[in-house]
């Protein structure tokens, strides 16, 4: 008989699943133990969540079992990395993280293999690959429309083959991060198709709808996501004469997580992801998940709930995989899903506050928004990063805004003109994304070197403009790098890659401007990235050089534990990181003009600091001067 310990604990039906699911008699004492720590908690959650169902009993043994299925597969050498990754990997000063997609970067994942040597140069340990499971063919929202979970798209390879570049990515040190994306499938789904064929049960995966009536009193209360490519919240389907939920476009149907079951399945695809060796799930669209009549339907109470509940189940199942949020809401919902539920979560308001920072020149609103809203739980880690696969949206708090001075609205305006070139004199080349008429809100589209001036300066063949595009490309990316957490690079940027408005030839993708900051790789930017003197040369030799100082300093150790200091120069922002003996101060300059200061008096700092950068010591006791642009890295041990 199995599970001795936890006799007497666990009602029959679930002894029953646990021997029938997991043979070994070792293993399912380790399974029931694990289970026994998180259960009280998940089953209040479901309770909550589902408690009034009368297949709360059925759901339970329903769960267990999904979770016994996946630990009984878990290869061994998950399993082993299960046992012996200390317990907050992802906090380590070693994390540096990269993104792409397969398909534009590699063509495929034998292409993609082959790139793993480059991932080491650079020093990545943390590699998103964007969603590569297969889809509809043309319309998928950049692979956000999944059709499979459990199938990769067959012109990229297999699962066999994602399995096995997992390992491989784990021997050279990386860990893989995979979506999930929850709020949605694509209309040719599985589930999606049995509904359309009638199946009941299916349907009871969506949201469906006989008429609008109840979509016209939910659209009241609900925003719309892309209200330029796909204005409303529901599609008329008319294999069913229904009207399904599609927050985001009409062939991406919205899963319906009142019902139970449907917690399950999702739950069962993470698992199946962690068990071909994802490191880290990224919960795509988090806050969407839960609706209810007369609310915004975003970052509802259940939603936290349901998240809270998987996270724990996978400590069961999969104790080293984490949860990465994706939420770009405002930064209180942002926060909230940190802790407990995700382990890491993006920066949104580093981001916008960095870009906001560069276009004004003036630092107090990423000074006070971090300083404000920079602090974490103990057992999570931002996400830094300038710019992702998505639009930039100015995500930061009005009230911050109005905290310092500033008008939120009227600065979300001048930063949309700034960032699509239309104010005089902007060094940036961005495209707007999503405009909304009714609302005046627009989001941004472009690359970092784009964005940050090396296209403008190209046209103009400016050697000054150049240098100046080059130094806010590294200093943007500089702060990543000295802030807690692990920074995110989208590969191509580390060389200075540009907008590509070819995607505009493509009809899918036309109407997206994202596309243009996905450029395919450029095999010529990247083999010239040693030499010193190209413009991919220069801006490579920056990052990685940034990259491996971080890599090399134990000072970078100390977690999300990040000062934002507040000095009397709005024009600077100055980050302090301390451990033991040693301190590293980074100086950074956002604005066109250099400046001239003296360091905080209000700090203790030693006579001298060395610029890591340039391996120059600094009498702190003088003034100092930054150049436009420019960054120190002083540190002292
Ligand atoms: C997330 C993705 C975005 C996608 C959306 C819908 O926000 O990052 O690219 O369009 O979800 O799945």
């Amino acid at each position: 008989m199995a599970v001795p310990e936890q006799e007497g604990l666990w009602p029959l039906d679930v002894q029953q699943v646990l021997e029938v699911s997991i043979p070994d008699e070792e293993q399912r004492a380790i399974f029931a133990e694990r289970l026994a720590h998180i259960w009280p908690r998940c089953s209040e959650i479901l309770e909550a969540l589902y408690g009034a169902q009368s297949a709360f009993a059925f759901q339970r043994t329903n769960v267990i079992e999904h979770v016994a299925h996946a630990f009984a597969a878990r290869p061994a050498d998950l399993k082993q990395r299960d046992r012996t990754r200390p317990m907050h990997w992802y906090q380590s000063g070693q994390m540096m993280g990269a993104m792409c997609y397969v398909d534009r970067y590699a063509e495929n994942l034998a292409g993609l293999r082959e790139r793993i040597g480059y991932f080491q140069e650079l020093g990545l340990t943390y590699l998103h690959l964007m969603p590569l499971f297969r889809c509809p063919p043309e319309q998928n929202d950049g692979g956000y429309a999944v059709s499979s979970f459990r199938q990769v798209r067959p012109e990229l390879g297999t699962m066999d083959e994602l399995a096995e570049i997992a390992l491989a990515l784990h021997e050279a040190g990386i860990s893989l991060v995979l979506d999930i994306v929850l709020n949605h499938t694509a209309d040719d789904h599985e589930w999606a198709l049995c509904a359309k064929q009638g199946d009941p049960t299916y349907q009871g995966f969506y949201r469906l709808f006989p008429d609008r009536a109840l979509p016209d009193a939910y659209e009241r209360t609900l925003r719309e996501v892309f209200p330029d490519q796909a204005p409303g919240n529901f599609t008329f389907v008319p294999e069913l004469h229904q009207w399904a939920w599609t927050t985001f476009h009409s062939f991406q149907w919205d899963l319906n997580y009142a019902n139970p079951a449907v917690f399950t399945a999702m739950l069962g695809e993470m698992l199946f992801l962690a068990n071909q060796g994802a490191d880290v799930i990224r919960l795509d669209a988090v806050p969407f998940i839960w609706k209810e009549l007369g609310t915004s339907c975003e970052n509802l109470p259940q939603a936290h709930l349901q998240v809270e509940a998987w996270n724990l189940l996978f400590q069961v199942a999969a104790p080293s995989v984490v949860f990465k949020s994706e939420a770009i809401v405002h930064p209180d919902d942002v926060a909230k899903y940190i802790g407990r539920q995700c382990q890491l979560s993006y920066n949104p308001l580093l981001m916008v506050c960095l870009w906001e920072a560069l276009a004004t020149g003036n630092t107090s609103l990423l000074v006070y928004s971090m300083r404000k809203r920079f602090a974490l739980p103990a057992n999570a880690a931002w996400i830094n990063y300038v710019r992702c696969h998505d639009d930039i949206g100015w995500g930061f708090a009005n009230e911050d805004c109005a905290e310092i001075g500033l008008d939120g609205p009227s600065l979300r305006n001048e930063l949309n003109a700034f960032f699509t070139g239309r104010t005089p004199g902007s060094f940036a080349r961005g495209l707007p994304f999503n405009y909304n008429p009714r609302t005046n809100d627009m989001r941004i589209s472009g690359t970092l070197a784009s964005l940050a001036g090396l296209e403008a300066a190209r046209e103009g063949a400016d050697a000054t403009a150049l240098d100046l595009a080059i130094r806010r490309i590294t200093l943007v990316t500089g702060i990543t790098l000295v802030a807690g957490g692990i920074p995110l690079l989208y590969l191509g940027d580390e060389l200075g890659t540009l907008n590509d408005y070819t995607y505009a030839l493509t009809p899918t993708h036309v109407e997206d401007s994202r596309w243009v900051h996905r450029p395919a790789f450029e095999s010529a930017r990247w083999e010239s990235r040693h030499q010193a003197s190209s413009m991919p040369g220069r801006i490579f030799r920056a990052i990685q050089h940034m990259i491996s100082l971080r890599k090399a300093l134990p000072i970078f150790d100390t977690g999300n534990q990040t000062e934002w200091v507040v000095g009397d120069n709005h024009h600077l922002v100055t980050v302090r990181r301390r451990r033991q003996g040693q301190q590293l101060l980074v100086l950074a300059n956002f604005s066109a003009s250099p400046q001239r200061f003296s360091v905080d008096s209000l700090m203790t700092l030693p006579a001298y600091m060395m610029d890591l950068l340039t391996e120059t010591p600094y009498d702190l006791s003088q003034l100092l001067t930054l150049p436009a642009y420019g960054q120190l890295w002083l540190y002292s041990e």
